[in-house]
C-alpha cells in the first residue's frame, strides 16, 4: 500500500503528527518536494522534535527515510538535522537515503531569497528565507547543481564558478551586498559531499525495489495545497509541487503506483507569510486561536495568521489531490468557544462563489460567507473515541465533511500520537 499525505490548506496542518502516526504501518517514508522551509513537529514522550528536511518517519527506529529528487537540499542544514536527531538518540545511518538527482541549495540562494524579499517591500511573499525559491529557479533555468555533482570535483568547480560569477554580480550590483568567495564555497561543498556520500543513492530504484517487495510507502508532503506553485494562491506560494502529483515527479514513481491520497486539514485555518486569506480573523478571536493553538511557525517562529475553517479551500484540495479521506487536526483548540464558524463560500461583488478564484485580486476582495455553529463546553482534548466527542463537536465535523465532500477518517485531539480518533486507518482502508 502506497499513500501520499498532503496538506490541504496553507501548510502547518499537523502533517508531522499524522505522518509520525501512520509511519507505524509504513516501511519507507519519502519526502518529495520542498526543503528545510518545512517544519514538521512530532511530540514523542518528553520530546518535541521538529523535522525540516528529513522524513518524519525516521523517528521510528526501524523505518527507512528517503529524500527524493524533487527536494532541494541544503547540505549544511541536512548535517545539522542529522546531528540534532543524534542528540535525541536517533541514528539515521544506513536508513536515510538521498537522491543523487536532488538539487542543492547554496548560500547565495539564501542571500538572494532574503534580498529579493527586502526589495519587494509591501509586495513581499514572506518566505522562510531558506533559499528555496532561488534554488528551484536555478533548477528550472537548467543551471542547478545536483547532489551527484558533489562527487565530480571538476564539474562542480565549473558549474559553481559559472553560477557564482553571475550571482555575485547580481548581489553586488542589484542589491549592493557583498559577494561570496568561490574557493571557500567550493571547499565547503566538497566537504559536505564527503560527509553525506554514504546516504546518496539512486532513490527511484530504491523505491521501485521496495514497492516490488510489497513494502508500504508513505509519501510525506511538505507545505500545503494552496502553497503549490501551480495550483496554489500564486504568487503567494512556495516554489515546488506540494500537491499529490508532486509525489510522482518528485520521486520517480508512476501515478498508478499510488493507492491512496490522504489529506490533513486543521479544524480552523492558518497561514504564515503574506497572501490572501478570506476567512482570516482580525479580531480577538484570531489571537485567541493563535494562543490556544500555539500557532507560531515551527521553522521561523513567526506568528501564524488564524481564521475560521475555510471549506472552499479544503474542497479545492479534495478535488486537486483527489483525496480518499482526511484527518482533521487540532479539534481540541476549539474547546470552549461559544460559537464556531465555517466559511462555505465567498461573496464577491454581490455574487456567491463556491470555488477558489484564480485571480489574486478577486480572491483578495472576497469576503467569507459564514455558517455559524454552536461550540461545546466539554473537552475534546485527548479524546480517542468518536462516541465520546461532545454532540456539537460531532456536528461540526459532520458539517466539515459535508461541505468539503470528503470523509473524515481521523480526528486529532492533541499533539501526541495517542491523542487521536481513528475511524478508518488509511493503511487498512479498502482500495
Ligand atoms: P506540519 O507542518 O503540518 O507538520 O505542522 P506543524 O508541526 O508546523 O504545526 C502543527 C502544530 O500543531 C505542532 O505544534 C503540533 O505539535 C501541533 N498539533 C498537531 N496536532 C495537534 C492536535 O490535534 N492538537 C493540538 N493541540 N496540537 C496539535
Ligand atoms: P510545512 O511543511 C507553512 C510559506 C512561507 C511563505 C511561502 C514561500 O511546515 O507545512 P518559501 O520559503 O517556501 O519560499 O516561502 O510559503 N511556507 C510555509 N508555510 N508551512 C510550511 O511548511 C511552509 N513552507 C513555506 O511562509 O509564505
Ligand atoms: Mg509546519
Amino acid at each position: 500500500m502506497n499513500i501520499i499525505v498532503v496538506g490541504t490548506q496553507w501548510g502547518d496542518e499537523g502533517k508531522g503528527k499524522i505522518v509520525d502516526l501512520l509511519s507505524e504501518e509504513a516501511d519507507y517514508i519519502v519526502r518529495y518536494q520542498g526543503g528545510h522551509n518545512a517544519g514538521h513537529t512530532v511530540v514523542s514522550g518528553q520530546n518535541t522534535i521538529i523535522l525540516h528536511l528529513i522524513p518524519t518517519g525516521v523517528l521510528h527506529p526501524e523505518k527507512v527515510g528517503v529524500i527524493g529528487n524533487g527536494v532541494v537540499v541544503d547540505p549544511a542544514a541536512l548535517l545539522e538535522e542529522i546531528e540534532m536527531l543524534a542528540s535525541y538518540g536517533v541514528s539515521v545511518s544506513g536508513r536515510l537515503f538521498i537522491s543523487e538527482m536532488a538539487h542543492l541549495i547554496f548560500p547565495y540562494h539564501k542571500a538572494l531569497d532574503k534580498a529579493s524579499e527586502r526589495s519587494k517591500g509591501s509586495r513581499k511573499i514572506g518566505t522562510t528565507g531558506r533559499g528555496i525559491g532561488p534554488a528551484y529557479a536555478d533548477k528550472m533555468a537548467r543551471i542547478g547543481i545536483r547532489v551527484i555533482d558533489l562527487f565530480d570535483p571538476p564539474l562542480l568547480r565549473q558549474k559553481l564558478e559559472s553560477n557564482l560569477t553571475e550571482m555575485n554580480l547580481l548581489l553586488k550590483e542589484a542589491y549592493h551586498l557583498e559577494g561570496f568567495d568561490f574557493d571557500k564555497m567550493y571547499q565547503d561543498y566538497l566537504g559536505y559531499g564527503e560527509r553525506i556520500q554514504s546516504y546518496v543513492t539512486d532513490t527511484s530504484q530504491l523505491i521501485h525495489r521496495a514497492m516490488g517487495e510489497g513494502r508500504h510507502l508513505l509519501f510525506e508532503g511538505a507545505q500545503g495545497t494552496h502553497l503549490d506553485v501551480d495550483l496554489g494562491t500564486y504568487p503567494f506560494v512556495t516554489s515546488s509541487s506540494s500537491t499529490a502529483g508532486g509525489a510522482c515527479t518528485g520521486t520517480g514513481v508512476g501515478p498508478t503506483q499510488i493507492d491512496r491520497v490522504f489529506g490533513v486539514a486543521k479544524a480552523y485555518t492558518t497561514r504564515v507569510g503574506e497572501g490572501p486569506f478570506p476567512s482570516e480573523l482580525h479580531t480577538g478571536m484570531g489571537s485567541l486561536i493563535r494562543e490556544k493553538g500555539g500557532e507560531f511557525g515551527a521553522t521561523t517562529g513567526r506568528p501564524r495568521r488564524c481564521g475560521w475553517f475555510d471549506a472552499v479551500v479544503v474542497r479545492y484540495a479534495a478535488r486537486i489531490n483527489h483525496l480518499d479521506g482526511m484527518a482533521i487536526t487540532k479539534l481540541d483548540v476549539l474547546d470552549g468557544l461559544p460559537e464556531i464558524a465555517i466559511c462555505v463560500g465567498y461573496e464577491y461583488q454581490g455574487r456567491l462563489i463556491h470555488e477558489m478564484p484564480a485571480s489574486l485580486s478577486v480572491l483578495q476582495s472576497c469576503t467569507p460567507r459564514l455558517v455559524r455553529l454552536p461550540g461545546w463546553t466539554e473537552k475534546t482534548a485527548g479524546v480517542t473515541s468518536y462516541d465520546l466527542l461532545p454532540q456539537n463537536a460531532k456536528a461540526y465535523l459532520a458539517a466539515i465533511a459535508k461541505e468539503v465532500g470528503c470523509p473524515i477518517d481521523m480526528v486529532s485531539t492533541g499533539s501526541r500520537r495517542k491523542e487521536t480518533i481513528t475511524l478508518t486507518h488509511p493503511f487498512s482502508a479498502p482500495k
